[in-house]
């Protein structure tokens, strides 16, 4: 069965003895010792495009590492870390457990990405499962904006919204170099009052995203307010009603802000690390900050406003962020590119990029920009693919709740509750996945 999966979703890894390989070779490279090491039969999660490879131990099974189907690449995420395997090992031959952090994290090598710039067409969700794991340095974008009204938006209910926005997450998260940046503008949304006798009301967005990023396995750094001018609010018709008759309570804050929230991917890993191992010492002196930062979190810009697409964010606010958390030469992603904004300033700063948007039009007017800006800032070449046939994921509940068992288990969240929880949420399918639950306790 994997065998014509993988033919038709056109997988690099096509087998399981190309799974197993992969991940022998992983192994190797992280020096890890493969005496009695065999593997059992490698299981394909077609939805998220990657190959299961359970890893046994004198026939026993310690854990198992996941291969991104497309990419070859090893998904640490959701591969068992080593030094968990190297317990269980342990444990097979002594009969003791000892704690996993006897066990010595291997020390981090500087990851240089090979990206090339790139324009990508199609929907994130899907687009990003295509770029290797671990290959981009900072991420910056603002999301579509949630549309309550039905006719308007593409999404069914605000929940469809938020379920989008976690998968791009989480699949920026695979994409992003550990310990890198992940920053994100975003506002709350006014639903405006369908009749007189209704009121308006606001759906605080920025604040639900907050909590997909802590459960996704980000760092909160930092929520830096971008303030417009106060002309900037008025036309959203918040406190007009206020302003005429000054009743109690009818006061309504006019709204000049939005957020501009600072993430950083775990596991953290100090700043410092990126630094002192640079391979090029004068990136690191040409990418200092000179005098005129934004010393505070409130930062005064004015919006950018462009006949060709409603919601584009101002180049001196992509600009900002992409000299405060990224080296020159750095690869920056924006995953809602619009008409180009962080690429150009990514260029204009002497960064790379990877641009992706679902919207013909909009990749147009991104081709115009860029090739404006190849013209005006300095020649660079881009890579144009669309991945706008990509096929659509099919439902892997057996995948889901491995997932869930990890993001419960990143959350801390007791060993008894997480048990409790399998048990309502999969209650009918729960003899069947007895075997899946006990392999992550
Ligand atoms: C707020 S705009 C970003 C504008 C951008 N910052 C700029 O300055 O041009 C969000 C963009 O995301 C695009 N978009 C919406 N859903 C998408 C998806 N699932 N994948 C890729 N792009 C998407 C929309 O077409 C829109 O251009």
């Amino acid at each position: 069965m994997g065998h014509s999966i993988s033919e038709k979703r056109k997988y690099a890894v096509i087998n399981t003895e190309q799974a197993k390989n992969i991940v022998r070779q992983y192994l190797e490279d992280q020096l890890f010792d493969l005496q009695d090491i065999s593997f059992g039969l490698p299981e394909i999660f077609d939805r998220y495009h990657v190959w299961n490879v359970p890893v046994l131990y004198k026939k026993e099974a310690i854990g198992e590492i996941v291969v991104n189907a497309y990419t070859k690449d090893i998904d640490t995420k959701l591969s068992s870390d080593l030094r968990v395997l190297n317990c269980r090992r342990d444990k097979i031959d002594t009969g003791k457990t000892v704690s996993v952090k006897k066990y010595k994290k291997k020390k981090e090598k500087y990851k240089i990405s090979a990206l090339n710039n790139m324009l990508l067409k199609g929907r994130s969700e899907k687009v990003l499962t295509q770029l290797p794991e671990q290959s981009i340095d900072m991420i910056f974008t603002s999301p579509p904006y949630y549309n309550a009204r039905k006719q308007y938006s593409e999404y069914d209910t605000y929940d469809d919204y938020l379920a989008l926005l976690r998968k791009v997450i989480k699949e920026c998260r695979r994409v992003l170099i550990d310990g890198k940046f992940f920053i994100m503008n975003s506002s709350h949304v006014l639903i405006p009052r369908t009749s007189r006798s209704e009121s308006s009301s606001r759906i605080a967005v920025p604040f639900d995203i907050h909590q997909i990023f802590m459960e996704e396995g980000f760092e909160f750094i930092d929520d830096i307010i971008w303030e417009k001018p106060e002309g900037a609010g008025w036309a959203s018709g918040r406190g007009r009603r206020f302003s005429a008759d000054r009743n109690l309570m009818q006061y309504k804050a006019v709204p000049v802000t939005e957020y501009v929230m600072v993430y950083r991917k775990k596991p953290a890993i100090l700043i410092d690390h990126f630094i002192r191992n640079h391979p090029d010492p004068a990136i690191i002196r040409d990418s200092k900050i000179a005098d005129g930062y934004e010393k505070t979190n409130v930062w005064h810009i004015s919006p950018a406003r462009d006949k060709r697409h409603p919601a584009v964010f101002p180049k001196e606010l992509a600009e900002k962020v992409i000299q405060y958390y990224s080296f020159k030469n750095d690869v920056i992603l924006d995953p809602f590119g619009g008409i180009g904004t962080t690429a150009k300033a990514a260029v204009n700063l002497n960064r790379r990029f990877v641009s992706i948007e679902c919207s013909d039009e909009y990749i147009q007017y991104s081709k115009e920009e860029l090739n404006a800006a190849n013209n005006l800032i300095h020649p660079f070449q881009y890579e144009f693919k669309d991945y706008s046939k990509l096929p659509d994921d099919i439902e892997n509940t057996e995948y889901d709740l491995h997932e869930l068992i990890r993001v419960l288990k990143r959350m801390d969240i007791p060993k008894e509750e997480i048990t409790q929880l399998i048990i309502k949420t999969y209650q009918d399918k729960l003899a069947e996945y007895k075997e899946h639950i006990y392999e992550h306790f």
